[in-house]
């Protein structure tokens, strides 16, 4: 079976004047198609850099990143692009909206960008708002939205090409745990219907609901923890 995720030895290394900080520490791993999985850890420890290697948005100092079996080390920008665009969605913890357009324009932006007509771009972003259940709040900006339904039109946006990978760097961060556990629940429902779902969080509750925990410490899998 191939793994939707795969890292083999993948270090990070940031230079910032003469001191090198090691974000990532030759680390491996592989996450399964269709699964579930928290990854947690400290502050520091690597968690967001982790998110963005394997959204393809930062490549690695060294190691091999492989995209549903696809080697992503050589890729030309322009692959990179095409992976991130259609086999990877990203939600940030802070939503990373844009503040002038409502919720529907917000979730049909990746389609302009990919160049759909118009009215595909509507028919599809309401279709995904309506599947994150925010039907009658499309005519919203971010401003007139709570936090989860926020958080809702940036999941909507990261699913609009369909990616088979839904990938969250602390998406409840903001939110309090009511609202997280609305988003939660909305991942459990994704995933049923075949999404793999990568999130990172603080909260050991929130992780205790998924398949799998990958606990991160100083850049590399944790194996004392969990
Ligand atoms: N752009 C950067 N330049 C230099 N160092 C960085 C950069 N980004 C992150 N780091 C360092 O890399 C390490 C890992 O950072 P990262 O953001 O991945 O941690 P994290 O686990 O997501 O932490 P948090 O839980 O606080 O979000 C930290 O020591 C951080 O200071
Ligand atoms: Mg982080």
């Amino acid at each position: 079976m191939i793994a939707a995720i795969e890292l083999a030895g993948v270090s990070r290394l940031y230079f910032v004047g003469d001191t090198t900080v090691k974000a990532l520490d030759d680390l491996s791993l592989a996450i399964e198609e269709h699964s579930f999985t928290a990854i947690t850890g400290p502050s520091g420890s690597g968690k967001s850099t982790l998110m963005a290697l394997i959204g393809c948005l930062d490549v690695p100092t060294s190691g091999k990143i492989y995209i549903d079996g696809e080697d992503t080390s050589g890729m030309s920008e322009e692959e990179l692009a095409y992976i991130r665009n259609r086999k990877i969605g990203f939600v940030f913890q802070h939503f990373s909206l844009l503040p002038r357009l409502n919720a529907l324009d917000n979730t049909a932006l990746p389609l302009l960008y990919a160049g759909a007509g118009q009215k595909e771009r509507r028919e599809r972003a309401a279709a995904m708002l309506e599947r994150v259940g925010l039907k009658d709040r499309m005519r919203h900006r971010p401003s007139e939205l709570s936090g989860g339904q926020k958080q809702r039109v940036a999941i909507a946006r990261a699913l609009i090409n369909n990616p088979s990978i839904l990938l969250a760097d602390e998406p409840t961060g903001a939110l309090d745990s009511a609202t997280g556990h609305e988003v939660m629940e909305l991942f459990h429902s994704l995933n049923e219907d075949g999404h793999t779902i990568v999130f990172v969080t603080h909260d050991q509750h929130l992780a205790s609901e998924c398949s799998r925990i990958i606990p991160i410490r100083d850049g590399r899998v944790d194996l004392d923890a969990g």
